[in-house]
This record gives C-alpha cells, sequence and structure tokens, in this order.
C-alpha cells in the first residue's frame, strides 16, 4: 500500500471525467447583453468590443431567435438614445429605445426572458450615474428617475429591471415604484455588489456613457473592500431584491464565492466588457486558445456559485458548448 491516495482513477478515462464532473456550464445559465442604439438602421460594430454592436431595434427578434435556437434564454438590454439631458428624461420616455426593443422582443420573441439596465448614465449629456447637483451625484434626486425608467420599462413588458446606477436605496426605490403601478410580477435584479472598475472602459465606448468629468469611485464600490461589498448584498436583499449580482467577474472570484455561502437567491456574476475584449485581443494575436480559455473561465464562475453569467460570449460559447 502506498502512503497516498490514487485520486488518478477517477480520472483515467474521458467517460469516467465526464461522470464526475462536479459543475457545468450550459447556454442556459448565460445572458447575453445586447445594446440598442436609437436612430441607426443597420448594426454598428464596436470597435472596443470586437465582435459586438450596437443594433437598431429592428435587428432585435433575429438575435433573439439565434439565441433562443443555442439554448440562450435571456437579454440584458442597454440603450443608447439620441438625446441627452441633466434631467435624463429620454431614459423613461414610453417610446424611447430600450421601451420600443422591449416591446419588439416581447410580441416577437415571446419565450424570450427580458432584463434591462436601469440606469441613466447614457441618458445623461454628463455621463454620470444620476443627477448631478453642485458636481456631486445627488442621491434621492436620482431614485425617483430610476423608478420611473423602471416603471416604463415593466410597462412595455421587461420581465426583469436591473438597477446598476449603485444609488443607495435603488432596489428599494424600484420595488415600490413597481408595485405602486400594479407591477407586482416584474423581478429586480440587483447590481449589488459593482465595483469601480477599469474592466468597464469598452462598454463606456460602446454605450457613450463614460462620465466627463470626475469618475464613478462616489457610488460604485472600492474594490480594495470585500466586507462592504457583502453589506452591499445584504441590503439589497433586505431591499427586496429577487436575484444579486456581483460585477465584474473574473477579479471577483472571492466576491462571489461569499456572496454565494451568505445568500440564498439567485446570484449572477457579471463578466463585463474589458473581460471579454482581453480574451479577444488575446485570441487575435493567436495567444490563448479561445473557445478553451472562454468555457474554463465560464465554468470557474459556475464553480465560484454564479447561477447566470452575464456574458458577451453568451452566443459564441453556447456555440461551443453544443458541439462539444
Ligand atoms: C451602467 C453600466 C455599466 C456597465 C453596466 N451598466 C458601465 C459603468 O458603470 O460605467 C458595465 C458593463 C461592462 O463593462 O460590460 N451603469
Ligand atoms: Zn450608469
Amino acid at each position: 500500500m502506498p502512503g497516498f491516495e490514487r485520486l488518478r482513477r477517477l480520472r483515467r478515462t474521458q467517460s469516467l471525467r465526464t461522470l464526475f464532473e462536479e459543475t457545468r456550464v450550459e447556454p442556459r445559465n448565460l445572458v447575453y447583453p445586447v445594446f440598442v442604439r436609437e436612430g441607426i438602421s443597420s448594426p454598428e460594430p464596436i470597435a472596443a468590443m470586437p465582435g459586438q454592436s450596437r443594433h437598431p431595434v429592428s435587428d432585435l427578434p433575429d438575435i433573439a431567435k439565434r439565441a433562443l435556437d443555442l439554448g440562450v434564454r435571456s437579454f440584458l438590454i442597454f440603450g443608447i438614445p439620441t438625446s441627452k439631458g441633466p434631467g435624463a428624461e429620454s431614459s423613461y420616455d414610453d417610446k424611447g429605445v430600450v421601451q420600443s426593443a422591449i416591446s419588439v422582443l416581447k410580441s416577437k420573441a415571446p419565450d424570450l426572458v427580458v432584463m434591462t439596465d436601469v440606469c441613466v448614465c447614457a441618458y445623461t449629456d454628463h455621463g454620470h450615474c444620476g443627477v448631478v447637483v453642485e458636481e456631486q451625484v445627488d442621491n434621492d434626486a436620482t431614485l425617483e428617475i430610476l423608478a420611473k425608467m423602471a416603471v416604463s420599462h415593466a410597462a412595455a413588458g421587461a420581465d426583469i429591471v436591473a438597477p446598476s446606477s449603485m444609488m443607495d436605496g435603488q432596489v428599494a426605490a424600484l420595488r415600490q415604484g413597481l408595485d405602486a403601478h400594479g407591477f407586482s410580477q416584474t423581478a429586480v435584479m440587483g447590481y449589488s455588489a459593482k465595483f469601480a472598475s477599469a474592466y468597464y472602459g469598452p462598454f463606456r465606448e460602446a454605450a457613450d456613457s463614460a462620465p466627463s468629468f470626475g469618475d464613478r469611485a462616489s457610488y460604485q464600490h472600492d474594490f480594495h473592500n470585500a466586507r462592504h461589498a457583502l453589506r452591499e448584498i445584504e441590503e439589497d436583499i433586505a431591499e427586496g431584491a429577487d436575484v444579486v449580482m456581483v460585477k465584474p467577474g473574473l477579479a471577483y472570484m472571492d466576491i462571489v464565492r461569499a456572496a454565494r455561502e451568505m445568500c440564498d437567491l439567485p446570484l449572477a456574476v457579471y463578466s463585463v466588457s474589458g473581460e471579454y475584449s482581453m480574451f479577444k485581443a488575446a485570441a487575435e494575436k493567436g495567444l490563448l486558445d479561445e473557445r478553451k480559455v472562454v468555457t474554463e473561465t465560464l465554468t470557474a464562475f459556475r464553480r465560484a456559485g454564479a447561477d447566470l453569467i452575464i456574458t458577451y460570449y453568451a452566443l459564441e460559447a453556447s456555440h461551443w458548448l453544443n458541439n462539444n
């Protein structure tokens, strides 16, 4: 008897390895973020995110069909409006770009779960995630706009609204607004632990939402801190979130694991634009095997405890997962 365990026994053949797999990522776990832009008639490729585009509303039914055929059941919609202003009025316009996108998807692809991002940075002229008063983002004034925006998304048919502005009380404000307007069945996914991250760079180009002065450090989390992020998650649960989220993904796996251990709610992780662009850049240079490294990373999010993975790779990865 050797003085060690023969752990290799259960990984001797592919069949044994598959039999003993603890975690697996499937297309149904993936959420596809989609950029929809007002006033364009054909898709505009996003230079900082190879393979992703801003779409006119009319593109969405085809993309939804492609997603559902692959087994991807959900989109997270981001809007890029033609008009921006200090009060982000276009964010809660019933005829706005996201509201139109929701109606089209709900009529043409009723099986798709429609989630929407609820934040005003693409709708304000200064690019901050809230109303600015004397160069400061005003928390409570912003809550009113976020609630109106969420109600307009729910009225258009959104299944899940996801506040991402990191204002205190944003989940409660949405829940109250939705309930008061008869949308008690619309779910709220809090961007609970959203860190102030340089990984959002490519997204801000895509959504034209970079702040024109200062940064988002006064409202998004400080990446030095883990305990404080868990308090945000607890707070979102107390405010009535149906789903909580950690964002970004790769550099925040510790938070994903801690969130999983702390609560029983469905947990989403958002693998953000900078993560996607890093993989794309490495793949284009031939430095990494894209398919393998992305599959490994998505599996790691599941292993860390995420139920849902929001990823720009949703469609491509599902194609790989279905053909392996
Ligand atoms: C809007 C928002 C951002 C992202 C999602 N919602 C950008 C930001 O906070 O600056 C980032 C998504 C990504 O990088 O993929 N508040
Ligand atoms: Zn924002």
